[in-house]
């Protein structure tokens, strides 16, 4: 009962946020079961590899990621302690832009059969999700979990204000492409 008047009483951008969080768990272990499976000698799963990118790279790299960047250095100006923390967190959005872009690249190569080895895919996939994983967790319990308690009103107007004038993601919409094909995926 009181989970639940705290949920509907939670600030909509941290919810969005933490649903965002959700689908990526639930991707990663979506691509963990299918790396294993592949390492025990079956096929690489291409669409499902795809789909994980697509996400990466249009949802995570142009709508998440720089909507987090805004909230923490909002957090940061409010309480400069956080500042070591929220380096690390832009830095490794950086880093996961650019290995997003390398996988995205390797995916390529495959599929128009240049010589990828697999092992060599496998061991870079796996250390990506391992990274996504623990880069998830810290910003949870150490950013997600005080934000609301840090960020001023005026804090929030601003980047709802900013929020309104970005264009929306696709895999926000329930009628298009993209988020149908997700949610397929993570439905199987
Ligand atoms: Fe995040």
């Amino acid at each position: 009962m009181n989970t639940r008047r705290q949920t509907d009483r939670e600030n909509p951008i941290i919810r969005r946020l933490k649903a965002d969080h959700r689908r990526f768990a639930h991707l990663i272990r979506h691509m963990e079961w299918t790396m294993a499976r592949c390492r025990h000698g079956e096929g690489v799963d291409a669409e499902t590899m795809k789909q994980f990118v697509a996400y990466c790279s249009e949802h995570a790299d142009h709508h998440h990621h720089p909507l987090e960047d805004r909230l923490f250095a909002c957090m940061v100006k409010r309480e400069p302690g956080l500042a070591t923390v929220v380096k690390r967190m832009e830095s490794e959005h950086v880093q996961l832009h650019k290995a997003t872009d390398r996988l995205d690249q390797l995916l390529g190569d495959m599929g128009r059969k240049h010589f990828v080895p697999r092992s060599e895919f496998l061991d870079a996939l796996e250390s990506y999700l391992a990274l996504y994983h623990q880069h998830m967790l810290i910003e949870e319990s150490e950013l997600f979990a005080r934000m609301e308690e840090t960020l001023t009103a005026q804090d929030w107007e601003a980047v709802t204000a900013w929020l309104a004038e970005q264009s929306p993601s696709p895999f926000d919409d329930p009628h298009s492409h993209q988020y149908q094909t997700i949610e397929r995926l993570l439905a199987r």
